[in-house]
């Protein structure tokens, strides 16, 4: 488990999204409000990234801006076509002032 430091939570808007590229993987860190998530970036239908999509708040997911299917920010799951299958969720959280994540 090698875990990151990504900087302060400041640094991401409130219900925007981030890539980080670590240890060769490509990352989607999204912030609402005081709470961070991470999953994998690279959309599970086609290979866009999912940090250009909407966040979406209210429903704690981002929508893939290639194609619109959506993703829970909670456990990678697809919540609408086209995608049909998950991309991996990682363990993050607020430490003090910074974002950390834990990659395995
Ligand atoms: S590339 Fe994401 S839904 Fe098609």
């Amino acid at each position: 488990m090698t875990r990151h430091n990504l900087g302060p939570l400041e640094t991401i808007n409130d219900g925007e999204a981030r890539r980080f590229d670590l240890d060769g993987r490509a990352i989607c860190v999204v912030r609402i409000g005081d709470k961070v998530y991470a999953i994998g970036d690279t959309c599970s239908h086609a290979d866009f990234s999912l940090s250009d999509g909407e966040v979406w708040a209210d429903e704690t997911a981002i929508e893939c801006p290639k194609h619109g299917a959506t993703f829970s920010l909670l456990d990678g799951e697809p919540q609408t076509l086209p995608a049909i299958r998950p991309v991996p969720v990682y363990e993050v959280f607020v430490e003090g002032d910074d974002i950390m994540l834990e990659v395995s």
